[in-house]
This record gives structure tokens, sequence and C-alpha cells, in this order.
């Protein structure tokens, strides 16, 4: 199982802390914001990670994190995004280091208080397709939300609907098989000009291969000013914290 953290975009939301500097170094409780998803990933057990970067500072994050020992990462790779085109067009990017296994995708802005290791599990366990996570929010107009059938299946997801069919938020982590790379270059731009992470995940709700969990920890984005807040206080109050080792000599 590979990681893939997306640490690209412009952080256009949060200017101007973010007019010189990639939002994902900005600080979070005690540590840089990238920091929180990589401690993540490998408190799951991902000891192979790919971090996609692009827009400001983006050679910083290898002086912040070299070769990824300190997290007890056996390697982590770096990719450029040229522009901030979506999150499906960021992953694209990862189709070689990830080479046909399964793979994690985190969202470099998502700051979670509890393992990712039970999702990791069920996933394993469901035998292919792809998995998301669900943590209900009283503001779920910001995310992709799902609609739910009777049966309490997905039947859609939408990308930030203004009438919500639902009070969830599907969370900035998924997970995927190997048919990850034949969906994405038939994707389409979106309204906004994206390549959307909902559309990949509608493809695979349409064959019926659409997993799901509800998220029982706190968990924030760090997006607009409000949310990098929330998820400060998330970090501060919190035991699940990156915990940095000795670099590997
Ligand atoms: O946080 C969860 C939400 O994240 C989901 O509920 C939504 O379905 C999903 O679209 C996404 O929504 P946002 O509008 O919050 O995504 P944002 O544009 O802020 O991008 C999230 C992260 O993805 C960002 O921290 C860096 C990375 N990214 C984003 C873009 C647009 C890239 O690496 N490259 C990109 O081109």
């Amino acid at each position: 199982m590979k990681g893939v953290i997306l640490v690209g975009g412009l952080g256009t939301r949060l200017a101007p802390m973010t007019r010189v500097t990639n939002k994902h170094l900005l600080p979070v409780g005690r540590f840089p914001m990238v920091y929180y998803p990589l401690h993540a990933l490998t408190e799951a057990g991902i000891e192979e990670v790919i971090l996609v970067t692009g827009g400001n500072s983006c050679g910083s994050f290898l002086e912040l994190l070299h070769d990824g020992s300190e997290f007890g990462l056996k390697t982590l790779y770096y990719a450029f995004q040229h522009a901030p085109r979506g999150i499906a067009d960021a992953l694209r990017l990862a189709e070689a280091f990830v080479n046909g296994d399964d793979c994690i995708v985190m969202l470099g802005d998502n700051i979670v208080d509890g393992s990712l290791r039970p999702f990791v599990d069920n996933f394993r366990s469901q035998g292919g397709g792809a998995r998301v996570l669900l943590k209900e929010v009283p503001d779920p107009e910001r995310f992709g939300v799902p609609e739910f059938g009777p049966d309490q299946r997905i039947t859609r997801i939408i990308e930030k609907p203004p009438h919500p069919p639902s009070s969830y938020a599907v969370m900035g982590v998924y997970a995927y098989d190997a048919d990850l790379w034949d969906i994405l270059p038939g994707l389409q731009l979106s309204e906004r000009g994206q390549y959307e992470i909902t559309d990949v995940n509608n493809v695979y709700l349409s064959q019926g291969r659409l997993g799901y969990d509800v998220f029982e920890h706190q968990w924030s984005d760090a997006g607009t000013p409000e949310s990098l807040h929330r998820a400060s206080e998330i970090a501060w109050a919190s035991d699940f914290v990156p915990c940095p080792r000795e670099p590997r000599a």
C-alpha cells in the first residue's frame, strides 16, 4: 500500500498568509501543517509516500522533510504539479510511483486526531474498488457531500452543493485500487475549471465499488482562516500529534 499526499494549489482562501509561502507549511498547533497527514499515513502503517506539490515555496518541502526518515518512512518521493488544476490532476503525477499498488490519498490540509488504520484495514478487506471517509459537519456545503439511499448506501456524491442532501462531508482521505489510473484520463474539467476527486469517486460508485466509513475522531480541513483555526484547536488538544524521530544517518 502506497501513500499519496497532495500539497499543491495556491491556498488563495488563506491570502495573504499564502502569498509567499505554501499553505501546507503554515503552522498548525506545534508543527507545520504537512506533518499531520504524514503522521496520519505512517501511523496507519504506510512506509512509502509521494508528496505532490506545486505553487509557492514548493522547494521548501524538501528542506523540511528530507528523506522522510524522521517520520519512519522507507521512501519519500516528490512530484511537481505545474498548475493547480485540481486534486484529480495532481493525483495523476503519482501513477509511476504507485506502480499498480493500492494507495491511500490524503489532502495535505486535512487534520485528524485519530488513527486511519481501521479505514485502511476495511479497504483491504473490501477487495478492490475505492473507499471514502465521511464526517458529520455543520457546514456540508463546503465539501463533497454524499446522498444516501434508503439502505444507507451512497447514491451519489455532490461537490459543494448549495443545498446539501445530507449533513456529511467526504473527508480528504481516499483509498483506491489500480483502476484509478484508467479513470483519471477520462475526467472532464468541472465548471470551476478543475479535475474533481468527486468525479473519480462517482465513477467507482456507478460501478458499485465505493465503500465508506464514518470517522469517529475529530477532523478539519485548513483551507480557510476559520478552518485553519479549528484545525489548530484540534491539534493543540490532541495526543494524536506528529512525533518526529532521529533522521536516518
Ligand atoms: O477537505 C475535504 C474536501 O477537499 C472534500 O470534501 C472535497 O470533495 C474536495 O474537493 C476538497 O475540497 P476543497 O475545495 O477544500 O479542496 P482544495 O482546493 O482546498 O484542495 C485541497 C488540497 O488538495 C490542498 O490542500 C492541496 C491539494 N491540491 C489542490 C488543488 C486544487 C493540489 O495538490 N493541487 C490542486 O490543483
